[in-house]
Formats: structure tokens, sequence, C-alpha cells
């Protein structure tokens, strides 16, 4: 680790040399400082960034300003041979700039300081007569690699918790401290399209081979590295005239740009302006290139798309630390250790592939030793694409897999901490199993279910312990998925719930604290969406209208796709589940019927509204037109996603309403983590804020007045419409 290198307790180092406060830190209570300051005795100055009180280093006003501190220091000090910037995080070198200062920014003038600031302090850096390093251990990105752009050399751990990059565009930004300045410089044009245009973050092997980085070395070795590197002298870098030029970056400006419209279908403007700016910064001077980023991410951060997507972010960050409202705080319930999954088909296998590679002890259990043979080598087959991608070792894939118990017959459970149902969806098998699994279990042991759409405080009421029975809702693939609805029963008690809300965290997914309701929340309001989209395609809309509409509309996958992946059967059981309930609102399609009935179940059997043949891209199956009533004329694309885009926002009402969950935040953040609902648009929510609830409730009554008695807009809607009120207040 970084914080135990060698050349730290080198005695005769000095710290604290010249102006720096950290030394006299206690004696003036001066604010704790970020930045530890050593001269070593050969006259390398090694700056290590540790924020007080956290787990990251991040650049907030105070650091940069340190920074600048710190670096005049080093230019007034012309004994000084050498630079190295380096980080005492386990995990971190620099998270990038704080994100609570950009959102932050109430004006233009503001937002220009926090850029002009940076840009400052990493020019300074760059023009440093002596010799500089970043010694990279952990996560170095945007602004934390921006720094590293501007010294002479980049030297990483060869660990997994290093990840260099630039994902500014994710957020709807770009790189403006000089990132998509330096970057094109260091390893040319099209490369650095590559990484800025995507956002990407690579592994410390990647970085190398892309040029992100000089060399790689083990973590406690990283400043001896750094040091040789430094006595090299200042670098010297090739000009990289024939790839950055004016003509290469025009005819990559074009080529790039449309292929950037066709991918984003217009919705995400902050990748076609950093590929403005990085096309033009090639052949501008450094000091004119910064204005182009600057006045790029002036404009950027001025969108609703941007503070979308930084909203994002910090409800990904809210739901890796919340707790139950009402828990004690301080107090941490007791740790899940030994675990149990009953199922084990796709999502059973999928969740005990996760548990065990969150090093917990599994067993998998299904009715036969063929069915778990089955869940095994589904199992296998996660870790072994893992293991291709670099996610584990050989090593640790064997020891995760070692760590699934197959169970073929029933076992005792009674050391079990925690069992998760996965069995097939079918209330009268789950409820026998929920019995079964009651007398098995030790007293302790909480039960969870994985259901969709099943009314878990009946499966409760079937045991002696209902008060530790809940939902544990993951999503398909697990492996890939974030998002877990932890959803609380009638009988769940609520140190349960905040035991299963820690767990899921320590797992690394994302929670959402959900009442117990038919379809839960993310189901809940994606199911109108499929069944309406079912609909228009049964009265003739077309199968690629339908997906197209969507797609311009920001989904990562339009309805009648999404349909084949998750099995057009599998979706018609959950819409049955739900339009049980919701009668006056929810009319399945015959059409889905009739598809299951004649196999065609999506990309599982190879056919469903597409054609899916190993390799190549699904094509519209020709036996859709069966399943559709002639059209007379195809809906407009507006139509379709208005009709599909509505029922989702009037559903999420509702689900407010009801108190399915109580704060507008969670159905936004679980629609985007749980099934990719826009999020440049922040949430269906959101979108209805943006659109106000006037134009929603007015668009819907038309509809109601056309036939569409389903649309009928619900209260919570309606009083907003009439108040003025929105989902959040306004910023
Ligand atoms: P699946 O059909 O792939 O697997 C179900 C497994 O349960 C089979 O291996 C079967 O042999 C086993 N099983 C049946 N009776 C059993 C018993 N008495 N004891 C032990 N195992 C038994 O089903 P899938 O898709 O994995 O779904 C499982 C549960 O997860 C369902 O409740 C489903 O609604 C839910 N779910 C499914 C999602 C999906 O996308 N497939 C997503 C989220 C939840």
């Amino acid at each position: 680790m970084v914080a135990e290198m060698p050349v730290a307790g080198r005695g005769d180092a000095v710290e604290g040399a010249g102006p720096n406060p950290a030394a006299t830190t206690a004696a003036t209570e001066a604010p704790p400082r970020t930045i530890r300051r050593m001269v070593r005795p050969d006259q390398i100055c090694v700056l290590t960034f540790d924020r007080p009180g956290s787990a990251a280093n991040i650049f907030d006003l105070a650091t940069l300003r340190e920074l600048g501190e710190e670096l005049e220091f080093v230019a007034g000090s012309p004994q000084l041979k050498g630079l190295i910037l380096t980080s005492a995080k386990r995990s971190i070198f620099i998270a990038g700039a704080d994100l609570e200062m950009i959102s932050g920014a109430a004006s233009v003038e503001q937002g220009r300081a926090l850029i002009e600031a940076g840009q400052a302090v990493m020019n300074r850096l760059a023009a440093l007569p002596l010799p500089t390093v970043a010694a990279i251990h952990g996560a170095a990105v945007g602004g934390g690699y921006e720094i590293c752009l501007a010294c002479d050399y980049r030297i990483a751990s060869n660990d997994r918790a290093t990840k260099i990059g630039l994902p500014e565009t994710q957020i709807g930004l770009l790189p403006a401290w000089g990132g998509s300045t330096r970057l094109p410089r260091l390893i040319g044009l099209p490369k650095a399209l590559d990484i800025i245009l995507a956002g990407k973050t690579l592994a410390a092997k990647p970085a190398l081979k892309c040029g992100l980085v000089d060399e790689l070395a083990p973590a406690e070795y990283l400043l001896d590295v750094a040091v040789r590197m430094i006595r090299r002298g200042k670098a010297r870098r090739p000009s990289r005239w024939l790839i950055n030029n004016r003509l290469v970056a025009a005819v990559l400006a074009a080529r790039l740009r449309s292929q950037l419209l066709k991918k984003t279908h217009g919705n995400y403007p902050a990748v076609l302006e950093a590929l403005a700016v990085v096309t033009k910064s090639v052949s501008s001077s450094v000091s004119d290139s910064m204005v182009l980023e600057r006045d790029g991410i002036l404009e950027l951060m001025r969108t609703d798309v941007c503070r979308n997507l930084i909203r994002v972010f910090f409800l990904q960050e809210r739901a890796k630390k919340r707790s139950v409202p009402g828990a004690a705080p301080g107090v941490e319930p007791k740790p899940i250790k030994r675990t149990a999954v009953i199922g084990g088909g796709v999502m059973g296998a999928g969740i005990a592939q996760w548990l065990s590679a969150r090093q917990l002890p599994v067993i998998l259990r299904d009715i036969n030793a063929e069915q778990v043979a089955k869940g095994m080598a589904a199992i296998a087959k996660v870790y072994q694409e893992g293991a291709k991608r670099h996610l584990f070792t050989a090593r640790e894939a064997r020891d995760g897999l070692d760590r699934v118990s197959p169970a073929p017959t029933e076992v005792p459970l009674r050391q079990v901490d925690l069992v998760i149902e996965a069995a097939v969806e079918n209330f009268e098998l789950k409820k026998k199993i929920f019995q079964r699994l009651d007398e098995l279990a030790g007293d302790e042991t909480l039960l969870a279910t994985n259901t969709s759409a099943l009314p878990i405080s009946d499966l409760a009421a079937r045991t002696r312990r209902p008060e530790r029975v809940l939902g544990l809702h993951f999503f398909n693939p697990v492996h890939r998925m974030q998002l877990v609805e932890v959803i609380a029963a009638r009988q769940t008690s609520p140190e349960v719930l905040q035991r299963a809300l820690r767990f899921v965290q320590q797992l690394g997914k994302l929670p959402v604290i959900v009442k117990d309701s038919p379809g839960f929340l993310v189901n809940r309001i994606l199911m109108p969406y499929l069944v309406e989209a079912g609909n228009l395609f049964q009265a003739g809309a077309r199968v690629t209208a339908l997906d197209e509409a969507m797609l311009d509309f920001g989904m990562p996958m339009g309805p009648m796709r999404l349909l084949d992946e998750v099995g057009v059967d599998v979706a018609f059981h959950v819409a049955q589940t739900l339009a049980a309930t919701f009668r006056d609102r929810m009319v399945v399609p015959s059409a889905l019927s009739r598809m299951v009935q004649a196999g065609q179940l999506g990309r599982k059997s190879g056919a469903g509204f597409y054609l899916h043949a190993k390799g190549k891209a699904p094509r519209l199956n020709p036996r859709v037109a069966d399943y559709q009533s002639p059209a007379a004329a195809q809906p407009s694309p507006t139509t379709l996603w208005e009709r599909m885009v509505l029922l989702m926002v009037n559903e999420a009402a509702r689900c407010l309403e009801e108190g399915i969950v109580t704060d507008p935040a969670d159905i936004d953040f679980a629609m985007i983590m749980g099934t990719g609902f826009a999020p440049f648009r922040g949430g269906p929510l959101r979108y209805a804020d943006a659109l106000g609830a006037d134009e929603a409730v007015g668009a819907m009554e038309h509809l109601v007045d056309s036939g569409a008695a389903h649309f009928a807009p619900c209260a919570l809607l309606r009083t907003m419409a009439t108040t003025g009120k929105k989902f959040y207040p306004s910023k």
C-alpha cells in the first residue's frame, strides 16, 4: 500500500520543510491539510495527498489552493531535483473534482472561476522546471488523472485498485483541467478520443498499453521507481504531428460525429462538445485549447442533462450508505456470514455466484442433481468470463466456485444466516418452500425471496418467523445489474430490514427499500410500459418503430427487444400477476399469450419479436405479423413514446401516492438503475417535473377522451397539475 511505502519511513527526510504548515497544525490549530510534503535527502520533494477523515482524495477548492501553495514552494526551491505526487489512501489516488462543488456552482462566473482555478494549478505544475512524476496507486480519474497528465511521467501500481481515465462525459461534462488538451498530445488523437468520448477508465495493464501511464510497478516500489524516473530529467515526448493535425482531426470529427449522433440519438451533448474541443485542441496552442475546454464545459454545466447525470451519481453514493429510516445510528447489525440459495436457475445461479465472489459460503439447493449441476455450470461460466476480463485471477475464480456447496437433496440450514429463495415463479410452490424453510432454518435465519411480483407478506405468514421474512429482488443478469429491491413485507421488522440493507451494501449492490405490493417498484412501473408496447404492437404498430421511438427517447433498448431479452413468457406471467390487481388499467394483449403458445419466447428460444441467431445482430421475425392486426396508418414516433412513457409516469406517481416508497428520488434512481430509464432525463418523476404535471395530465386526459381509459391520471398528478407543485423543489 502507498501508505506503507518504504521511503516514507526514512528517518532523515524533512517533513513540512519551508512554509508548509502541516507540521505545525497541532500548535496553531489550522484546519487539517490534505497534502503532506516531504523533502528527501536527495532533494526530491514528495507531495502525498491524504484528505483527513476520508477514504478518498478529491479536488475541492481548498485542496486546489493547497496544491497551488505547494507548487509555489517547489518553484521557489531551486535546490529541489524533482517532484513526486502520490496518495496515502488504500484505493484512491485522486478521485477527481468535488462534484458538489461543480454542481453547486450557482452562476456561470462561479463555474468559470472553478475551471480556471483548476487549469491554473495544472498549468503551474506542467511549467515546473524540474522533472515531475505522478506515482499512482488506486483510482486516478477525472481531475485526478488530469494532474497526472500535467506531470512529466506517470507510473502506476499494478494493483486491482488502480483505475485510470477520464470519465467526465459520463456525467455530462468534458475534461477541462487540461485533460482534453494533454491526453491527445500524450497518446495521439484517435486513442484520446476513444478514452474521452466513452468516458473510459482503464485498469493498470490496459492503461499502460494505451500509454496513459509510462510504467507499472508493485505498490510498495512505486516511489523507488518514481525516483529513478526523475533521474532521467524532464520528459521529451515525440511530436505526434502525423496523427495530431488539422486534417486527421477534421476526418475524425466528421466520422465520429455521425456515429455519436446515431449512438446517443442526440441526447448526450457532452460527447459532441468533447469531440469538438479535442479535435480543435490538437491544432491549437495549449493556452487556446484550455480556453476551448473551459468554454465547452461551461456550456455543459448549464444543461439539465449534466445536472441529471450528476444527480444519478449522488443517488448511487447515497444508496451505498443509506440506513432504514429510524434505525439506531451507530448500531451495526450482525453481519451475514453463511448463506443458502434455493433454486439454481438463471437468478439462483447468478445470486450464488455473486455471494461466493464476495467471500460468502453458499449452499445451492435445487430439486435434483441435474438441476444443481446446471446451476453450478452457470456459476462456473460467470467466473470463467470474469477471469477472461481480468475481474478475477484463475485462483480467485476457483476459490469462489469452491465456496458454493451443491445440494441436490435437503440439507440442514440451521447455521445459515440468510436463505434466498429463487425457485420458479409459482405462488403455491413458493408457499410450500417457505413452510419447509421455516422448519429447516435456525430461529435467527432470515428468509428472503427473489420473487418478481408475488406477495411476500403472504409467504411470511406461512412461517413462524414472519418478522424475519423479506424480499431481496435482484435483477438479471445479477453480475451486471447493481440494483436490489429490499422489500419490506407487512411483518418484516425494522432490524431485519436494516440487516438486509447492510448486507446488500456489503455485496457491492445498490439497494432501494420498497414496501411489499404487486410488482414492488421497478416491475410495477415497467410493466405498464411493456404492456402498452404489446398493445400498440397488437394494434399494428411496427416492432422496429416501437423500439426506435423509445431509443430516441433515451432508453438503452426498445421495449420489443427488452421483451425478447426478458422472455415473452416471463413478461407475460408478471404482467398477468399485475393485471389481476390493476384490472382497471392493465389489459395484457392476447398477442403475448399467442406468442408464448407458439414457443416464440424471445432470445432463449431463438425467436420472439426478433430472430436471435448466435453471433448475429437480431433481425425482425417475419412471423410477428401473425400476431398483429393490419394497421391503416402507423402512429408517429412521438405518439408511440408519449403513450408508453406517460403510463410509466402515472404508475410512478401512484407508487409515491401509495407510499411504496416515500422519496421521489428512490423511484427515479430505481428506474434508472433497474431498467436503464433514460439517465439524462433523471428518471420518470424528474421527467414529469420537466414536462410539468399540467402538461402530463392534459396529455393523459386527451388519450382518455380518445377512448384509452387506462390513461386516467392518478389523483396525485391531478392535484399537482392544479397546484403547480413539483416532485422536486426547483433549484
Ligand atoms: P428459472 O426457471 O431459471 O429457475 C428456477 C429454478 O428453480 C430451476 O432450476 C428449478 O429446478 C428450481 N426449482 C423449482 N422448484 C424448486 C424447489 N422446490 N426447490 C428448489 N428449487 C426448485 O427461474 P429464474 O428466472 O431464475 O427465476 C427464479 C425467481 O426469480 C422467480 O421467482 C422469478 O420471478 C424471479 N426473478 C427472475 C428474473 C429473471 O429475469 N429471470 C429477474 C428477477 C427475479
